[in-house]
């Protein structure tokens, strides 16, 4: 086991060696959040605090494949410019040794805390689990407190990603676990100070067909419902759903406390695209339900992935709000990125066929007045979206990362497509359909010099097609002053 002194040195050290090669890559991420250097997997400790956001990750510096985890951190101002802070937190514990893994983040006492998960390997290779404690003045320093949950019986050592809330003055705590049968489910925790925690038994799950494994659960309240978000591993496909190497998506009920159990409906899929994974939520100061998620997939093609040539891997999604309508999670893109607009390309009416060249970073919108019978917008000669109406399918088309044969994605939408909004960054898009009720997230390995999108439609006088040019350069990673304290 190595020392914080050590681990963060040599964390330092493979960022200064690999940082400009990571920066010179042309699929480098211009307003989403990359790692400097190495691997990046789920967002960690999510939270406003004392006003500004900060954003925690899972990091792994040294190479671009998983490990024992480190939390890196950016902050913001505004959710749309970010700045990468020192590393928040490094495995250098014997609780920890093998990971600090994911977790959430709380306000109290004047203290940012945070509850992750520390991996161990113990003497014999087992896998050992604790869900752990640390502290900040600043958000930027941390103290570690130890563990504060253990193992109970009933679950495998696949238990982790606790996230704490308050409700009606008590603590509670959800955690990803597996049943000894091998089920996944969602472990429930109360607590009246942070420190000493009850399990109350499984808060949801096992269900039948859900999976081995239940990862990063969320769970929080929403116009006066409960919602609980997890990521199952084991899910098969079933037709255009459960498409991914492993899901994301949520229930709706209601969440008795007292019983520690959640009545609730069927499971959903949050996202329809190729890399969503691992999400989390907070409430910002406004009173919003913002979502970021990890724009990835465990186990599905990272090392076909074309940015390990230079040294590093993945990103996060652009922040979300969430609404709840009609029974349905919807995700909007969070109004502060109109700050990003830079100029409009062009403003267009589109009646059958329209190509023209644009940005890299672009943001575009199309409108129609009602559901149109056909639609298709390629990009870069990369992606195809495609919706018709005979079927109702939205369709999402790429070639795949290992063969380049073409694979696709679909949803189903019943009211027509009517909006659609398309954030578009050197190696990624992030599909919103009709204001948030399906959202298509992907990475986009596209030729770097190409620039055309095409767009055609058919049954509908008006569309109206608007793009801008987005700003670039909004993750400042400068690492000069993660040793000059
Ligand atoms: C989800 C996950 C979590 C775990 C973390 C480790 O992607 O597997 O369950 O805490 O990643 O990096």
């Amino acid at each position: 086991m190595m020392n914080d002194k050590d681990l963060r040195q040599q964390a330092y050290q493979a960022v200064e060696k690999s940082l400009e090669t990571a920066q010179e890559d042309t699929y480098r991420q211009g307003f989403h959040m990359t790692p400097p250097v190495g691997l990046l997997n789920d967002p960690n400790g999510w939270i406003q605090w004392r006003g500004k956001y900060h954003m925690y990750f899972q990091w792994m510096p040294f190479h671009t494949g998983h490990g024992a985890k480190l939390w890196g951190h950016y902050s913001s101002d505004n959710l749309v410019e970010w700045k990468l802070e020192p590393i928040a937190l490094t495995p250098s514990d014997w609780f920890d040794k093998n990971g600090c893994y994911s977790g959430s983040a709380i306000d109290h006492n004047e203290k940012l805390k945070v509850f992750y998960t520390g991996n161990v390997r113990n003497g014999k290779g087992d896998r050992e689990t604790y869900q752990c404690l640390a502290e900040s003045d600043n958000g930027i320093d941390f103290v570690k407190k130890g563990v504060r949950v253990e193992l109970p019986e009933g679950y495998t050592a696949h238990f982790r990603d606790p996230k704490v809330w308050n409700y009606d003055d008590k603590w509670y705590m959800v955690v990803g676990a597996q049943t000894l049968d091998k089920e996944g489910t969602v472990a429930f925790f109360e607590s009246e100070d942070l420190q000493e925690w009850t399990h109350k038994g499984n808060l949801a799950g096992p269900v039948n067909g859900l999976g081995y494994m239940w990862e990063c659960p969320d769970t929080f309240q929403l116009d006066q419902q409960d919602v609980l978000i997890f990521s199952p591993q084991g899910v098969k496909a079933q037709g255009i759903d459960f498409n991914n190497q492993y899901q994301t998506g949520y229930v709706i009920g209601k969440i008795d406390y007292e019983n520690g159990k959640m009545e609730h409906g069927s499971f959903t899929e949050l996202d329809r695209g190729f890399e969503f994974y691992a999400p989390q939520s907070m409430v910002d100061e406004k009173g919003r339900r913002l979502l970021v998620g990890w724009m990835g997939v465990p186990d599905q093609g990272e090392e076909h992935h074309p940015t390990i040539k230079h040294h590093w891997i993945h990103n996060l999604t652009l922040p979300r709000e969430l609404r709840l309508e009609q029974g349905k999670l919807y995700q909007l893109p969070v109004e502060e990125m109109k700050q990003l607009r830079l100029k409009q390309l062009f403003e267009h009416e589109v009646e059958a066929e329209f190509s023209q060249s644009i940005a890299r970073t672009s943001e575009l919108v199309i409108e129609t007045g009602d559901s149109l019978d056909h639609l298709e917008l390629k990009l870069f000669d990369f992606l195809t979206l495609s919706y018709s109406k005979a079927d109702g399918y939205v369709t999402l088309e790429r070639p795949n990362l290992a063969s380049g044969e073409p694979e696709s994605r679909s949803c189903r939408l019943i009211e027509g497509i009517k909006y659609v909004q398309v954030f578009i960054d050197r190696s990624s898009v992030e599909i919103f359909i009709n204001k948030g009720k399906e959202v298509f997230t992907t990475r986009m390995f596209a030729d770097p010099e190409e620039r055309l999108l095409k767009v055609k439609q058919k049954g509908n006088e008006q569309l109206k097609l608007t793009a801008w040019e987005l700003k670039d350069n909004c993750i400042k990673q400068d690492i000069s002053n993660w040793y000059n304290k």
